[in-house]
């Protein structure tokens, strides 16, 4: 499973990245607003600097909520570099313009994607990823992971190359999850990422090496 960083905050990028295990990061116009980042030209720049970042694909969502706009700002943001995915609302102008980008080769993620007949859709547009949204669904008492589990046996199924990408993921448990219900991707805060080293026993024999490590210095 490859993991993306679900931020714009380059702090946070850097260190995801100076780990080693970084595959891409996913942006939204939160994340994006949230780092203080304002106009057209520092938005672009902002793109640009967490390409030079990391090495694989960056999620850059358009503004725009119509056919004739979304295409012209996912023009200008898959121009800026060969890294740039186009980040695309499920909506049926969406959907439309997937398949316009996907005809062009152009790399899509679908977003804000809740059910399974959506993710469908995106993956007949050609869609390179599609995003279910788990923390979302868990917020109004439905189950996340089990839509992404269930997208990944249809995707399957029926062969699209569609990659699941699991969103709005909030916690550690979540990526393990992610890991057993077979997405393609996880774009994961930070803290999640970090969680994953975690355990009491690894700190607790750690401090025992170190004390019986001095004792030979
Ligand atoms: C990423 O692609 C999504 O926009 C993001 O994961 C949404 O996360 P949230 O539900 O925590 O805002």
């Amino acid at each position: 499973m490859k993991f993306f960083i679900d931020t714009a905050n380059l702090d946070q990028i850097r260190e995801a990245q100076s780990m080693g295990i970084l595959d891409g990061v996913t942006t939204n116009p939160s994340l994006m607003a949230k780092e203080g980042i304002k106009g057209h030209d520092a938005i672009i720049e902002h793109y640009k600097t967490i390409c030079s970042i990391v090495d694989g694909d960056v999620s850059a969502e358009v503004f725009a909520t119509d056919f004739d706009g979304m295409i012209k700002e996912g023009e200008e943001l898959a121009a800026l570099d060969s890294q740039i995915v186009v980040k695309l609302p499920c909506t049926k102008d969406g959907i439309k313009a997937v398949k316009y980008f996907s005809a062009k080769g152009i790399k899509t993620n679908c977003t804000l994607v809740f059910t399974v007949g959506q993710a469908l859709l995106a993956a007949k547009a050609g869609a390179t990823y599609v995003s279910p949204f788990v923390g979302r669904l868990d917020d109004i008492a439905s189950d996340g992971i089990d839509l992404v589990a269930h997208i990944v046996e249809v995707f399957e199924r029926y062969g699209y190359a569609t990659q699941v990408l699991a969103a709005s993921i909030r916690h550690t448990q979540h990526i393990i999850q992610c890991l057993d219900a077979g997405a393609d991707v996880a774009t994961c805060p930070l803290k999640a990422i970090e969680g994953l080293l975690n355990h009491p026993l690894t700190d607790k024999g750690l401090a025992t090496f170190v004390a019986d490590s001095q004792k030979m210095i």
